[in-house]
């Protein structure tokens, strides 16, 4: 009897246990950042000044036309939700940002509103994978490609870049990993997050051909498009109707917390992306989207915010040199900076850790991007004020010196 008691706690515990047990494929890896940002926070409750440069998010608000419609919207009372794929003005105007920006004609039809490009990932990934499928992501790069993936059954590959190959996946890394074993899709950046690089045009659609004859499918994460300053990017959509773009207002549009962004999907899938959304999202905040279509006005404000980033660029492809950090990636677009820090150390997180502390200039260390190599990167973003960013230089400056 008291056997069978035993028995039956011991598996009621264990049932206990298992109820609570988190899946294995939610099991994705943190932000290191997040320690980073955390330990910058304690350093101002304590009233210390910290230059941050951890954060990949604009310091300007919104475009003032954005905010104004909100405003209105929001005066107006009733905020329903909207129709799936976002409301149709939003959809037009982005449409004719195509025309306008790239000089392409993108049919309205083929535009879904999402809830920032983090949603267009999920999308993407479940219109054009099946679990298993493997797929090609740039490393260093954003994290969440490949958490996204694996949360969702699929395998990230990824694929090493390195100056060889100016900083990105190029059509011969891209079929030499297909060849090891075949790729579903492959999911390009330009300009890149975190080495802040950009794919020429020519380049771009040598990939995309070599994707595409090779059944490999191609999704284009064009966040940063806007803020290139090597020269100018290009979107994929000009190379192909069957590649998956993925863009956002949060970037360019200083519209982080809006969490507004958009796909331009090939008309085969517009329907999946549909029923996609109506399940999984209903729809987009609709604030958000009459804020979107306003931000479109805003363009000279934004153009300005974009010149406050190319004199920080500056500061920093001069100034860090000087201080002593003179190894870093071209610095072609988006606002960050990878450097390149082994002359110092092989753990990059405890460089940025001992660099906060003894700095107060907070900066990403390189592991967040890239298990291979990411030990010996740090990257900056430049998108704070000018003021800052000659301070942080100033600072690391004296830090680097004094050793
Ligand atoms: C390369 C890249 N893609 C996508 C995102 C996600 O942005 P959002 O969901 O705000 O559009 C980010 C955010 O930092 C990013 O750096």
């Amino acid at each position: 009897m008291a056997e069978g008691v035993r028995s039956v706690t011991r598996s009621g515990v264990a049932a206990a246990r298992d109820l609570l047990a988190p899946s294995r494929r939610s099991a994705v890896p943190p932000f290191m950042v997040m320690d980073v940002m955390a330990a910058a926070a304690r350093i101002e409750e304590a009233g210390g000044r910290v230059m941050h440069m951890e954060v990949g998010q604009p310091a300007a608000p919104a475009p003032a036309t954005a905010i104004a419609a909100a405003q209105r919207a929001l005066a107006g009372g009733k905020i329903g939700y909207t129709e799936a794929l976002g409301i149709p003005p939003l959809r037009a105007r982005i449409a004719r940002h195509y025309r306008e920006s790239y000089g392409i004609e993108i049919d309205s039809g083929r535009v879904a509103v999402t809830t920032g490009s983090s949603a267009g990932f999920i999308f993407a990934f479940l219109a054009l994978f099946e679990p298993g499928d493997r797929v090609a992501v740039a490393c260093p790069g954003y994290p969440p490609y490949r958490h996204i993936l694996t949360a969702l059954g699929c395998e990230p590959v990824l694929i090493e870049v390195s100056a060889a190959t100016r900083w990105s996946i190029t059509a011969e890394t891209l079929l030499a990993a297909h060849r090891m074993a075949p790729l579903a899709g492959v999911l390009v950046a330009s300009p890149a997050n975190p080495t802040g690089t950009m794919i020429a045009g020519d380049r771009l659609e040598e990939l995309i051909r070599a994707a595409e004859d090779a059944g490999i499918k191609f999704i284009s994460d064009e966040i940063y498009h806007g803020l290139d300053y090597a020269f100018p990017a290009e979107t994929a959509a000009k190379f192909s109707n069957r590649a998956v773009i993925i863009n956002s207002f949060s970037k360019y549009f200083c519209m982080t917390g809006w969490r507004v962004g958009w796909m331009v999907v090939p008309d085969a899938l517009v329907r999946t992306v549909d029923r996609l959304q109506q399940n999984l999202a209903i729809s987009v905040p609709a604030l958000s989207q009459i804020a979107a279509e306003a931000a479109f006005d805003g363009r000279a404000e934004m153009e300005a915010v974009k010149h406050g980033y190319e004199v920080n660029r500056k500061v920093l492809v001069e100034g860090l040199p000087r201080a002593g950090l003179d190894k870093f990636l071209p610095v072609d677009g988006a606002f960050y900076l990878y450097a390149d820090v082994s002359r110092f150390t092989n753990d990059s997180f405890a460089f940025a850790k001992r660099m906060l502390e003894e700095t107060h200039v907070a900066a990403t260390p390189g592991i967040d991007f890239d298990p291979v190599h990411g030990r010996e990167f740090v990257r900056f973003c430049y998108a704070g004020s000018e003021a800052d960013m000659r301070e942080a230089v100033q600072r690391i400056g004296d830090w680097l010196r004094r050793g």
